[in-house]
């Protein structure tokens, strides 16, 4: 019964916070409007703007739900989603005498075992962990994180919460469905949960130095295991600027647009090469050691691209640079990734009615990132869902111009990522590409056709990890509005048939 009385003050609470900064429209129901009118605060400010101070008034579980639409230009659009990408999660420390309790918890020993020096006072605060400067027993500068105690508690309780509220709410105001509350929020309990085991920031922390062993460019702090267990990272200390101070490197003789260069280099390693990025490099998280190099710290968020999908954004990101409007419509249709039964005109037309306002611009004010949020809200309206992978992406290389940006407003970062970006897809694409130039070819329909078996199992089981699908709605049509429980070897069959009437019409 309390525990009942709780979650009701709380939606109440947050009721009256959605209401006071004017966001019912997202609501609409009858009377919204009178309502807003009577209680909200009236501002001009944006309805992203207002949604991240509704979500900063609500707490951190709200701020990482912010983070999360953030990286859903899809949904939200893409100022909205840009607007929400500058949530910062920053709160009061905890204190540091709880902190060493929970290393010597965790790591079995009590502390001057396994440090020599152990700073209270923390570097940073954050909803989820933070972070102490130490010293190990063997003499190593460290930088420690330290999960909040009880905060899988409080995650879990939060969550719980938001994933109840979500589905009411998508039960009775039919005009937020749009924005899909409910998997925004499943997405949000699955990246937090892994947030909260910090073995897995380790585990992406090692990985990517890997990745980078031997770039003097672009550093990866080493992960001590030492001293590091579910609820506590041990990382080699780093020190440097942040990475937007470009004021303090001039002063101090570094070479601006060289970091540059070396940011989008890094930027298309982490994305081409590797195929796993680092998803959270604001400033506060990429610094500039004193020899000029970039260190990247916090590894809570990553992304993964597969091949299929780098072949798939590289040929994208050129097509945009070069104008061609087409070939970023065409790819869409080769990869599957839009209903093979769309125009593919249509699709180039709403591409260039959204990528040449952009394009148009002086080349250092283009941004691509705005481009790619842009492209995925017409997608959505071409029943595209787009991949979750691709929308971090999209975030991330929005964060990415940010940087670049500060550093040098003359140049535009994927310009200089360009010539890599070319000489990878002739590597990568090589004489596939230039033998079969046209796009919907039996032969390489053919080859598609594995991938659109386990493309269909996959959207009809609904494992959608990190995978590509095709619209549920997409299918439900497919399917003449059979809701319950399609079989998967009609939609399989719908599936071949579809892709070999398109592979004989359009060829
Ligand atoms: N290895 C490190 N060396 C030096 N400072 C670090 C290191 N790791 C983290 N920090 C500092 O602590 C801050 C918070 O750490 P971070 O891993 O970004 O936590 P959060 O996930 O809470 O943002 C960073 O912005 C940075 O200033
Ligand atoms: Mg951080």
């Amino acid at each position: 019964m309390i525990p009942a009385i709780r979650t009701l003050t709380r939606m109440i609470g947050i009721a009256w916070v959605i209401t006071r900064h004017d966001l019912l429209v997202f609501l609409d129901f009858p009377g919204s409007d009178t309502v807003s009118r009577l209680l909200a605060r009236r501002s001009d400010d944006r309805i992203g703007t207002r949604l991240s101070a509704a979500l900063v008034e609500l707490g951190p579980t709200f701020i990482k739900l912010g983070q999360t639409l953030s990286t859903r230009a899809d949904l939200v659009g893409e100022q909205t989603a840009a607007d929400l990408s500058e949530l910062q999660d920053s709160l009061a420390p905890f204190p540091g005498e709880q902190a060493v309790k929970i290393v010597e918890r965790e790591l079995g020993l009590p502390l001057s075992q396994a440090y020599h020096s152990f700073d209270l006072v923390p570097v940073a605060a954050a909803s989820i962990a933070q972070v102490h400067f130490a010293v190990t027993a063997d003499g190593k500068d460290v930088a420690v994180k330290i999960l909040r105690p009880d905060v899988e508690r409080a995650f879990h309780r939060d969550l719980e919460m938001l994933s109840r509220l979500a589905r009411w709410v998508d039960r009775l105001f039919p005009s937020i469905r749009r924005l899909r509350l409910i998997e925004v929020v499943e997405t949000l309990a699955q990246s937090v949960e892994l947030e909260m085991d910090l073995r897995f920031e380790a585990a992406a922390a090692a990985e990517m130095a890997e990745n980078f062993a031997g770039d003097d460019t672009f550093l990866i702090p080493s992960v001590d295991w030492s001293r590091t267990a579910r609820r506590v990272l041990t990382l080699e200390r780093v020190s440097g600027l942040p990475v937007d101070e470009v004021e303090q490197m001039r002063a101090k003789g570094y070479n601006v647009t060289r970091i540059l260069s070396h940011a989008a280099q890094a930027f298309f390693n982490m994305v081409f090469r590797d195929g796993f990025f680092h998803a959270d490099l604001h400033p506060g998280n990429l610094f500039v050691d004193q020899h000029g190099r970039l260190v990247a710290v916090d590894f809570g968020i990553m992304g993964r691209v597969d091949l299929e999908t780098r072949h798939f954004l590289a040929t994208m990101l050129i097509g945009f640079l070069n104008g061609d409007f087409r070939k970023v419509a065409e790819i869409h249709f080769q990869a599957g990734y839009v209903p093979a039964h769309k125009s593919v005109d249509a699709f180039s037309q709403a591409i260039r009615s959204v990528a040449q306002p952009i394009l148009g611009k002086p080349i250092n004010e283009i941004s691509v990132a705005r481009l790619l949020g842009q492209l995925f809200e017409v997608t959505e309206t071409f029943s595209m869902e787009t991949q979750p992978q691709l929308l971090l992406l999209q975030k991330s290389m929005l964060v990415a111009e940010g940087i670049g940006r500060r550093l040098d407003p003359d140049v535009n970062m994927w310009e200089l990522a360009r010539p890599l970006i070319e000489k990878w897809m002739r590597q990568n694409l090589g004489v596939k590409a230039r033998v079969k130039s046209t796009v919907f070819d039996i032969a390489q329909t053919m080859e598609r056709l594995p991938r659109l078996l386990d493309m269909a199992e996959r959207s009809l089981t609904d494992m959608q990890s990190g995978g590509l699908r095709l619209h549920s709605e997409t299918v439900r049509k497919a399917l003449n509005g059979d809701r319950s429980g399609p079989s998967l070897v009609l939609a399989l069959s719908w599936l071949l048939t579809a892709a070999l009437a398109a592979a004989l019409l359009l060829n």
